[in-house]
């Protein structure tokens, strides 16, 4: 697959289509700069940056108020239009009421809703205020959010009715530091308010804010082996590559019709479904409903998308509703088509060439990156199964580790640690009290994704796999301690190890292994309660889907669940090294 190129399409549709607004690879990144890349922004009167102002006012005071900024296509049928002059408003209202609040800089707003219009406004309003904006996936259970919420130390949570009354209102007593409650549809619950009516009481103008470039912005939950999901912070200078980025790599302009089909609970739906596009003048269409293959494909024609991002879940699904599906509708507004999360397969890429007529692009980046770091371009070659190269002004390696702390660079077609030159704009500036954790990441000037991957001759990147135990669902990053803790919660559970396994359309799904407490027996009925104990608690998307009775679990000799030999033997794989194994000693006397 690695020779297999397919040719820009961009050349054959010159005509009719505008410019790439990356051209030349190798000149573009000769002659970038993270200055010139700044001055891109229009800043604040004072001298700082706001990724809202950036987002939105901006817009406004260029003459494009009345631009569209979001089309809303609601669950039901309804379908809103909100002008950037609107979203302006609206947003200075939330950015108002926080301050009437007494919340302002540095204090955490959270947001437990699916994709609404309200979600946008508290994104942004929070920003205004010098607040910093928390994203929690709705499709969590309890216990996912309790630990979010604590750990963030949230003052103000943004909301539904329905997911208050499921998962938050039991909480409120662990949650002592959560004020307030808004509900974007109700208010009549207890120690809850209505949304749209604190918003109507507030004035819909409000002086620039007075954000500085460094000034904390926005926090990500993101996963790792073991421990508490990790709070990584952002700050407002992050907008300098979100901008850059949705203009290089997304080729968005003013005027384009964007969509984002990440749920803004995770990095992609902020980064890449608010703030890139925004930045860049485009109009966001946001669907409320969940994946549909015939109601996207009507999305994309009805709507007009020019450029299109979505994950290789999404792809997969879009295959197997099949090319029937597809073949009645018109896409020749699209220009553009990526995906990010997890591998693109190469069938995916050329599957996209036969229904779209142009491939989908991958492209590469985390929850800590803040911004695409990896990408295939719209002018340049894609080589399927590839990630792409990496940014103007983003220097990317493969690397090994040294046990000194140190990292060393690899060559062409060495696997190794996919690794960054710090820093750039949007690299995250703590894991939220996890100082420790943080530095983990560095070794020698370079951060330290995790992935493990290659390079090839020509600098392309191919992605080869995680180096921890973390998990990839339907593109949500996972963390195994998480699902195992929830199992450990119920009585008759002694020990647990949580695996990915691999799945032909979510790339990976959970599998638990339990061990049971000496007075329990495994039965049918049983594993169907903790697969059931566990979505109540963890949510449908992070509770495991299959579940297997062991007698006992491979531990190293300090404790450690050792997964990796779990995940070799339910695939059939080599061991590997097995030195650290509990009993190992036994064994080989
Ligand atoms: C992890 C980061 C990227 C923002 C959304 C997810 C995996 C990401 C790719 C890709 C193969 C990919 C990596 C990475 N990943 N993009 N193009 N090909 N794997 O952010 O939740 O922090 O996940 O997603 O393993 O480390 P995240």
């Amino acid at each position: 697959m690695a020779g297999t190129m397919l040719q820009p399409l961009y050349k054959s549709l010159a005509s009719l289509e505008p410019e790439p607004q990356l051209i030349d690879y190798a000149s573009a990144r000769a002659g970038f700069s993270w200055a010139a890349a700044r001055a891109e922004l229009a800043g604040l009167p004072d001298g700082g940056l706001n990724i809202a102002w950036e987002a939105v006012d901006r817009q406004v005071n260029e003459g494009r108020g009345d631009a569209l900024a979001l089309i809303w296509l609601g669950k039901t049928g309804e379908r809103r239009e909100i002008s950037y002059a609107e979203l302006a408003r609206a947003s200075n209202r939330f950015a108002n009421l926080l301050e009437r609040s007494g919340l302002g800089k540095g204090d955490r707003v959270c947001v437990l809703a699916g994709r609404v219009p309200e979600l946008l406004v508290t994104a942004l309003g929070s920003l205004k205020a010098g607040a910093v904006f928390c994203p929690l996936f709705s499709a969590f259970g309890p216990d996912p959010i309790r630990v979010r919420l604590a750990k963030s130390q949230a003052r103000l949570l943004v909301t539904t009715a329905l997911l208050y009354q499921r998962k938050v209102q039991a909480l409120r007593g662990d949650l002592p530091e959560l004020e307030r409650v808004l509900l974007t549809d109700g208010g009549g619950e207890t120690g809850a308010d209505s949304f749209h009516a604190l918003l109507e009481a507030e004035a819909d103008h409000r002086p620039a804010p007075r954000t500085r470039p460094e000034d904390s912005a926005l926090l990500h939950f993101t996963s790792g082996t073991t421990g508490t999901p990790k709070g990584a912070l952002h700050v407002h200078e992050a907008v300098v590559a979100h901008r850059l980025t949705g203009r290089l790599v997304l080729d968005l302009r003013p005027g384009d019709r964007y969509w984002c089909t990440a749920d803004p609970g995770w990095v992609t739906g902020v980064s890449y479904g608010i703030i890139a596009p925004l930045a860049n003048g485009a109009t966001l269409v946001m669907d409320e409903a969940e994946f549909d293959a015939r109601r996207w494909y009507a999305i994309l024609e009805r709507e007009r998308v020019n450029v299109w991002y979505t994950a290789p879940t999404a792809v997969r699904m879009l295959m197997k509703a099949g090319a029937d599906a597809a073949r009645s509708h018109d896409f020749g507004a699209l220009r553009f088509m990526a995906s990010v999360g997890e591998p693109l397969n190469p069938e995916g890429v050329l599957w996209a060439q036969a229904v779209f007529g142009q491939p989908f692009h991958d492209t590469w980046w985390q929850t800590e990156t803040g911004a695409i770091m990896i990408a295939n371009y719209r002018s340049q070659e894609v080589r399927p199964g590839s990630m792409g190269r990496p940014l103007p002004g983003i220097e990317a390696a493969i690397v090994r580790r040294r046990p000194d702390g140190g990292a060393d660079r690899l060559g062409p077609d060495q696997e190794g640690e996919l690794a960054l030159r710090a820093a750039w704009p949007s690299l995250f500036r703590a894991y939220l009290h996890d100082e420790a954790r943080y530095r983990q990441c560095f070794a020698d000037g370079w951060y330290l994704s995790g992935d493990l991957a290659t390079h090839d001759a020509d600098g392309y990147f191919w992605f080869v796999g995680r180096s921890d135990d973390v998990i990839k669902t339907s593109g949500h990053l996972i963390g195994p301690f998480e699902v195992e803790s929830a199992l450990l919660e119920h009585p008759a559970v002694a020990e647990a190890g949580v695996i990915g396994i691999p799945d032909p359309v979510a790339g990976e799904i959970i599998k638990a292994f339990v061990a049971l407490k000496p007075d329990h027996a495994p039965s049918e009925r049983l594993r169907k309660e903790l697969i059931g104990f566990a979505r109540t608690r963890l949510g449908p998307a992070v509770a495991p889907r299959e579940l297997d009775f062991v007698d006992d679990l491979p531990k190293t000799r300090s404790g450690k669940i050792m997964r990796r030999l779990l995940r070799a033997r339910e695939l059939g794989l080599p061991a590997g090294d097995l030195s650290t194994l509990e009993g190992a000693d036994e064994a080989n006397a």
